[in-house]
């Protein structure tokens, strides 16, 4: 990655928490991991910069509760920050803090500049249309009209991630939880979008599905050249494909670094753990 390179996504200073905070907790040494024993807040993200650059798959990796997927929702939409900024390459030039943009200017990025694939195939997938029609449900979001075309596009969809063309017609909910993730990934590509958002989304699959999920997502990506960010509270997952990796505790980026270079020589006591725990 050369320095002069210009990200794809910039997120700085991302602050998110659930609750309206108190007094007692003003003072962050009050907090309880990153809970507020007096008013309840959680501090869900806390102060969260990184990068992502052209091509790249950024890992992010943490345990259960450390604020992966709230920071994921932020990015898509799906929670308000509390504050804190996102620019886009691809929108006005990486110029405007996409968090201070319209409902509609946000919609508008998430059906065109973005995917997302969610752990849950509930929350990304309309379990009873059909398959190329939740395809076709994105197509259309992005302003596609055309019906041929989006069957066509839908069906060469479904095909790069090994779904039958013969099934497009049937709804997800006949599916088994692999293909529901396939579908969830060709919809995330429909408007070929220069980023893509992966929350777990091999978690709860059985080992040998994981692995053809996480093998597809890696021929996709050096087809595409698509830049992802990639949660897991698995290192084994993150291993397999982050080029880099953040390391999230407690809301807070505690770790970030090439993934060999994490592996190899972890610094915070935390990540020495889990690299151990790998072992
Ligand atoms: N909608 C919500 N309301 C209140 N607290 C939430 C909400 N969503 C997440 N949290 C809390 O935020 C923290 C981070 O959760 P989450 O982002 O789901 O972590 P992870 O994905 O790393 O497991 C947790 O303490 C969780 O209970
Ligand atoms: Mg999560
Ligand atoms: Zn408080």
């Amino acid at each position: 990655m050369a320095e002069f390179e210009v990200p794809v996504l910039s997120i700085k200073n991302l602050n998110k928490q659930f609750g309206k905070g108190c007094p007692y907790c003003q003072d962050e040494e009050s907090l309880v991991k990153n809970y507020c024993p007096v008013c309840g807040t959680v501090y869900a993200c806390r102060d969260v910069s990184f990068d992502v650059f052209p091509g790249e798959v950024l890992g992010i990796v943490g345990e259960s509760g450390s604020g992966k997927s709230t920071l994921m929702q932020c990015l898509y939409f799906d929670q308000e920050v509390t504050n804190g900024e996102a620019y886009l390459a691809d929108y006005h030039n990486g110029e405007k803090n996409l968090f201070q943009e319209s409902s509609q200017q946000q919609r508008y990025i998430r059906n065109n500049i973005m995917g997302k694939v969610y752990q849950n195939p509930l929350l990304g997938l309309k379990m009873n249309f059909s398959s190329i029609g939740n395809i076709a449900e994105k197509l259309i979001a992005a302003g596609n009209q055309h019906v041929g075309m989006m069957e066509n596009r839908g069906t060469e969809l479904l095909n790069k991630v090994n779904i039958p063309v013969h099934r497009r017609k049937e709804a997800p909910k006949n599916f088994s939880g692999g293909m529901q993730q396939r579908v969830q990934i060709a919809k995330a590509l429909s408007n070929r979008p220069p980023l893509l958002l992966l929350d777990e989304v091999t978690t709860g699959l059985d080992l040998s599905v994981q692995a053809s999920v996480l093998d597809l997502i890696k021929s996709l990506q050096r087809e595409l050249n698509i830049s992802i960010v990639l949660v897991s509270h698995d290192l084994g997952v993150i291993r397999m494909l982050a080029d880099r990796t953040l390391v999230m505790l407690e809301g807070r980026v505690i770790e970030q670094g090439l993934t060999d270079q994490i592996l190899e020589d972890p610094q915070h006591r935390y990540t020495q753990q889990l690299v151990h725990s790998l072992l």
